[in-house]
């Protein structure tokens, strides 16, 4: 049976229930000690802290100021990006996402997550969708393997990027923008390029004006990695045969549900925990280990959201401080055999977050061949899923019994709403995250001054003064092993 195979959208979502559970046993003293996981007046605490961060949440929310909670339930953009799929669906061949950041992991992590794994490469009448690439990087043999992988004629750009400004992206567009036109002619241009960017500002806004361009617009108040259920993630995801309206329909239950209380909400608790295991119990790693191929790309997206968004150097008061929880991407099984023995017997300095699937949208039955070996018997006639989630099931408890605290999320099935679940649930959490550290989790000034040092290494106009400084810095020859 083909995962999704096909599916798009009706605009009327399946039922959505019972989509993540949250385990967090094997964060308690009762299993890992009291020196490494919470007591019962730890989490007596909690429930004060977390009461507090949902009405500072609540009240944002009302103000405007958290945007992204609400667009879940937007109707507008999900119903102008099914339109896109279904036309696009018959003109194009390849969807290529130009985008950085936030405008392309949670692209690709619903991708991944949602399409068969074989998406890109299976024939065209089997996908039934146009392939999705989304090019990300500006390593030229990276980008150029892309383009020579797609026919320019057959193929939809869609340039994203809320700044309209961001070198990376803005350079790709320049590449493509030139080939579009010396291959297919300046008028041609339209039908291949898909604006999303800020609905006024920036560069991008501009072009898509006065070249008349299509294009989609990112809600003001919605940062990059807060945005995969904008047309960020909506159009180029629909176009691919992402059925985004069960997506935004799980990522809508987990908005009710967080209206739930404290230590029954899956969103406060995840957030509460792993602050409580980072202030005090020294947890400063959270190592993010799917059990699923198909999760792996939301660990590198979980990665950007919870980093870039709680890695601050301020407190909202103006305190100098140096927060932060840095979330590590593994997969499991594969990183049992490399990871593994540094979480078990290294620096206890890490929670391990498991994500898994119960029952898996394809399943492989071993053979009963060899079961005159001892050793190999007792893997005839089990199901490969079977044997991935006992392992999981093992690596927790070895790494409990072993003092090393963790938490499992875990999904009955891998489906487009208990995905939309998932993700607005840690997106949630991690707002919530920035209220018990006190810290600003919207903004990213940590990346700023090396933005400013390549402008000045690339020569651009006003930043003289960082090329002067970067060449300042000073470089001893004798720490350079030639
Ligand atoms: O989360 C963020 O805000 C960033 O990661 C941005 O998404 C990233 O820098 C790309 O920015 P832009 O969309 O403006 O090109």
């Amino acid at each position: 049976m083909a995962q999704q195979s096909g599916v798009n959208d009706s605009s009327k979502p399946s039922k959505v229930e019972n989509l993540l559970t949250l385990d967090y046993n094997n964060l308690t003293s009762d299993a890992v000690g009291p020196e490494n996981g919470l007591e019962a007046g730890d989490l007596t605490s909690l429930k004060g802290l977390l009461t507090a961060a949902a009405k500072d949440f609540n009240a944002r929310r009302k103000k405007g100021l958290l945007p992204f909670a609400d667009l879940p339930t937007d109707t507008e953009i999900p119903k102008a990006c099914r339109k896109l799929a279904d036309s696009g669906r018959k003109k194009y061949e390849n969807v290529v996402v130009l985008g950085i950041g936030g405008s392309a992991l949670g692209t690709s992590a619903v991708f991944k997550a949602l399409r068969p794994l074989n998406h890109n490469i299976q024939e065209d009448k089997k996908r039934g969708w146009p392939r999705l690439f989304v090019a990300d990087n500006i390593d030229p043999e990276g980008f150029l393997a892309i383009l020579e992988e797609t026919d320019l004629s057959k193929t939809l750009f869609n340039v994203i990027s809320k700044s309209g400004a961001t070198a990376e992206t803005m350079s790709q567009f320049m590449i493509v923008h030139d080939r579009l036109r010396k291959s297919l002619g300046a008028e041609a241009i339209k039908e291949h390029l898909l604006i999303t960017t800020d609905p006024e500002n920036g560069v991008l806004r501009r072009l898509v004006q006065s070249q008349g361009l299509s294009a989609l617009p990112i809600p003001p108040g919605v940062g990059g990695r807060f945005s995969v259920f904008t047309a960020v993630g909506l159009a180029p995801l629909a176009m691919a045969g992402v059925n985004i309206t069960d997506l935004l329909a799980g990522a809508a239950k987990a908005v009710e549900d967080f209206a739930a209380p404290p230590m029954a909400n899956k969103a406060l608790l995840f957030a509460g925990l792993n602050y409580l295991m980072t202030t005090q119990k020294n947890r400063t790693n959270l190592v993010m280990m799917p059990y699923a191929d198909s999760l792996s790309r939301v660990a590198d997206w979980f990665g950007q959201l919870w980093n870039e968004s709680l890695g601050k150097a301020e407190l909202l008061d103006g305190t100098r401080a140096a927060i932060g929880q840095t979330a590590i991407k593994a997969l499991g099984a594969t990183d049992q055999h490399s990871q593994l023995q540094l979480y078990m017997e290294g620096p206890r300095d890490k929670t391990i977050c498991f994500i898994g699937v119960d029952d898996f949208r394809n399943q492989i039955k071993i053979p009963a061949v060899f079961k005159d070996q001892g050793e190999l018997s007792y893997l005839c006639g089990r199901g490969l899923g079977e044997l991935l989630n006992f392992e999981r099931l093992g690596t927790a408890r070895a790494l409990a019994e072993n003092g090393r605290p963790s938490l499992s999320l875990t999904s009955p099935k891998l489906t487009s709403a208990s995905l939309g679940y998932l993700m607005q649930t840690l997106m949630l959490s991690t707002v919530i995250s920035g209220s018990l550290y006190r810290i600003n989790p919207l903004n990213q000034p940590g990346v700023e001054l090396g933005k400013k040092f390549t402008y000045g290494l690339m020569g651009r106009k006003s930043y003289e003064d960082m090329a002067e400084r970067y060449h300042q810095g000073k470089i001893n020859k004798k720490y350079i092993v030639p």
